[in-house]
């Protein structure tokens, strides 16, 4: 791109649109961010983030630059030199559902013009850009891309919760549909991240971020069957992955947990598997595996609060137990998916009286019958059971300790003779 360009649109402004938008504004660049929803888009407005990637302050200075605008009328994307895509990639009834991203494409179409560059940064399955994007922005636009326009598909690789820096000082994967584009692509992410990583094709790209989180996904699922057995063998799994984890190589640690949450870790895998599945007529056997493993944790925490009220004489029924927090990973206030509510609404069922505490977490969709706490020492001395389900680093874990009857810690942060592990 020899014309530097000025205007770049983003469409979708959630988890991983938005931090990218103030990047770009940031970097000197006039960011329209398109988003479909009217909440969100008002809470931007008026720089409440939603994310824990980009703080209040840093959203009023982005907004106050006069180069930051974010619309929901498709009309307002206007002449782009670069569009980047970060809808949602959900799965429907357990199939991959791309419509957001065909969605966003038509939308971009409309405003292409002739040098232009559309990067779809959604994880997807590999052939996504070639096969779904590249035909409607040729279809709708009349161009050809790697001669009129550029394409190509870059992942995103926020780890939210994490203490990394932000997104930009984190490799960059890249790629292009051809030669043309991947320069293209090139020169646009040399400008707001600090080291690219070319790979050959838009579906090396897209392989590699399924790889990326398949790989933590059959890991994890690996460390909670372990747990489950380690559990019942009566060997602290906790203390040997903490040795495992001095060797220098050849181990990367994982944890046991509640199970998995997010947007990221209980879907992407699924894209792979439908992926090989069409492809080649064979699941991917480590990710059906992963999936049963970790969609059975909430489950089977709640076979261990059964175990934990009979060990004191209670049942579950009428108990008071305390779940500690609600988010779906440490450090963040992200509830996609997460697990905590799965352990509630089973806790209900069996008649419960279930008490929820997470400061992070503002109002979500969660049974009207989980009572939100703070935590308090009372509410700690009135619970049958604690139960830690997110290991926030902000929460108390002494006041637990020293004030808890009984706890079961599925992460490994409170320490006392009352407490039991996953
Ligand atoms: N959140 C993460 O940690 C993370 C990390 C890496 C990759 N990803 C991937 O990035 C993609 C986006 O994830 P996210 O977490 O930002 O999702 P999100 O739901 O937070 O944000 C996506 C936004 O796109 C909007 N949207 C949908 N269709 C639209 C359209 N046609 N026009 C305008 N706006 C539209 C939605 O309203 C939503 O606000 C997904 O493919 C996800 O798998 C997410």
């Amino acid at each position: 791109m020899e014309n530097e360009p000025t205007r770049v649109v983003v469409v979708g402004q959630g988890y991983v649109g938005l931090p990218l938008a103030v990047r770009a504004v940031e970097c000197g660049y006039d960011v329209v961010g398109l988003e479909l929803d009217h909440d969100r888009v008002k809470q931007i407005t008026a720089s409440e983030s939603f994310t824990d990637d980009i703080s209040d302050a840093e959203l009023a200075e982005v907004n106050a630059t006069g180069r930051y605008r974010v619309t929901t009328d498709p009309n307002d994307c206007g002449v782009f030199q670069v569009a980047l895509i970060t809808v949602p990639t959900p799965l429907s009834e357990g199939i991959p559902d791309l419509s957001f991203i065909r969605e966003a494409a038509t939308v971009l179409a409309g405003c292409l013009r002739p040098g232009a560059l559309v990067v779809l940064e959604s994880t997807t399955y590999p052939g996504t850009t070639e096969e779904i994007v590249r035909p409607i922005l040729e279809a709708g636009s009349g161009l050809r891309a790697d001669l009129d326009f550029s394409l190509g598909f870059s992942p995103e690789r926020i780890d939210p919760g994490r203490d990394r820096g932000p997104f930009w000082q984190t490799p960059k994967v890249i790629s292009g549909v051809g030669a043309a584009s991947l320069r293209a692509v090139e020169a646009f992410y040399r400008t707001i991240v600090e080291e690219v990583v070319s790979v050959s094709s838009t579906q090396v790209a897209e392989m590699t971020k399924l790889l990326e989180n398949t790989f933590r996904h059959t890991n994890i699922a690996l460390m909670n069957e372990i747990a489950m057995l380690a559990s019942d063998l009566d060997v602290d799994v906790w203390e040997a992955i903490d040795a495992a984890a001095t060797k220098p190589y050849g181990f990367m640690k994982f944890v046991p947990g509640p199970g998995v949450g997010g947007h990221c870790l209980p879907i992407d895998p699924s894209y792979l598997d439908w992926w090989v599945m069409r492809r080649l007529n064979v699941h991917l056997r480590f990710v059906n595996l992963a999936n049963e493993i970790n969609t059975g944790m909430p489950g089977y925490v709640v076979g261990r609060v059964f175990g934990a009220l009979n060990a004191a004489g209670r049942a579950v029924r009428g108990a008071r137990i305390l779940l500690v927090g609600l988010a779906y990973k440490a450090n963040t206030s992200d509830v996609r998916e997460s697990a905590s509510f799965a352990v509630a609404e089973r806790l209900l069922r069996f008649g419960a009286d279930v008490h929820a505490c997470d400061p992070r977490v503002g109002e979500v969709d969660l049974d009207e019958r989980v009572a939100r706490v703070q935590l308090t020492r009372e509410e700690l001395l009135s619970a049958d059971l604690v139960v830690i389900l997110t290991d926030h680093d902000d929460f108390d874990y002494d006041l637990i300790a020293d004030s808890a009857r009984r706890v079961l810690d599925t992460r490994h942060r409170v320490h006392g003779r009352q407490v039991e592990y996953l």
